[in-house]
């Protein structure tokens, strides 16, 4: 769901010696692209932009999968049918996100094994926004209306990324996502109309825990995002990262009212002027110390991959042999 991690790897060097024709190359994919034009898994395309694409499609795949981990914990405790069979569902589709994203990069010429090599060495990053635990039953309303919310706003632009099959991806997953963002806030809807006082504090509690790391999934300032310029000149990002969390802070604080929670920022505040809400800093110490690997649940959500991938060896064993089995048989008809 989630590409926040997508600005945070270290700067790299272009090449700067090139060879006449790669130049021409170069020059052809340049105006493709400023011609609005899309790339295609089998057009020439510089080293630098498929590189930055397999950064940027993996951790997002990485992030759906990983993403499943702190819902999965609230699975076999849903207070109602509906509410686990919703549940159930939603941790399904981001499985299956994942599964796109994996497949979008594999087009890049990059190995799905390579691919999980990087995120159960560490190497690889996912969104720091599934390091934090989910400690009631509202965490789970809070991630869909929350979560999955600037989730969306992250993804709609991709839609319209560069690159075609990774643009192609995205306009499944926004539609799933769009459901898990009105899933999650009936849920809360439901709890603040109708609950307990002590079911209201929960979700109080929940808004007040999550909005924060919410508003960090857009990513660093502006200025201080080192791929961001490069990303927008070929039209893989399209929106800023400043630009998106305002449109979700914007959109957020209506629902909010509407729900009946207060989002924890005293400085929270419509500007007529601005047309838009302000709001209070971000605490990226905060930020950069989870995506560094010293969030609340870093050491958990890594931990229950690697366990996840060494337990399906077998699944993967047997898979391999049956195909072996079957290309034998074949060849020997
Ligand atoms: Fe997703
Ligand atoms: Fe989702």
């Amino acid at each position: 769901m989630y590409t926040q991690a997508m600005d945070t790897a270290p700067k790299e060097e272009r090449k700067a010696v090139r060879s006449a024709e790669e130049a021409a190359l170069e020059q052809r994919f340049d105006t493709k692209l400023d011609d609005g034009g899309f790339i295609e898994a089998k057009d020439w395309m510089p080293a630098h932009y498929r590189k930055t694409l397999v950064r940027q499609i993996s951790q997002h795949a990485h992030s759906e999968i990983v993403g499943m981990l702190p819902e999965g914990n609230w699975a076999t405790r849903a207070p109602t049918l509906k509410r686990k069979c919703i549940l159930l569902a939603k941790i399904q589709d981001e499985g299956g996100h994942g599964l796109y994203l994996y497949a979008a990069a594999e087009t890049l010429g990059t190995s799905r094994d390579e691919l999980f090599d990087a995120l159960h060495s560490g190497k690889a990053k996912y969104s720091s926004i599934f390091n934090y635990p989910t400690l009631s039953w509202a965490d789970i309303g809070v991630i869909g209306w929350l979560v999955d919310g600037a989730a969306i706003m992250n993804q709609v632009p991709l839609t319209r990324c560069s690159y075609a099959p990774y643009a192609r991806a995205m306009v499944r997953i926004c539609r799933e996502e769009s459901f898990h963002q009105r899933q999650g806030f009936d849920a809360l809807n439901v709890m603040m109309r109708e609950g307990t006082d002590a079911q209201k504090a929960m979700v109080q509690d929940a808004v007040d825990r999550w909005w924060w790391p919410s508003l960090m999934m857009f990513g660093p300032p502006d200025s201080e995002s080192t791929h961001s310029e490069q990303s927008m000149r070929w039209g893989i990002k399209r929106i800023s990262n400043d630009d998106l969390r305002q449109k979700f802070v914007d959109a957020t604080a209506q629902q909010a009212q509407v729900l009946g929670v207060t989002l924890p920022d005293p400085l929270l505040k419509w500007n007529e002027a601005r047309g838009h809400h302000d709001f209070g800093p971000i605490d990226w110490a905060e930020f950069w110390r989870v995506v560094g690997g010293h969030g609340p649940c870093n050491k958990e959500r890594l931990a229950a991959r690697v366990k996840a991938w060494d337990d399906g060896a077998w699944v993967r064993d047997a898979a391999l042999a049956h195909a072996r089995k079957q290309t034998t048989r074949q060849e020997a008809a």
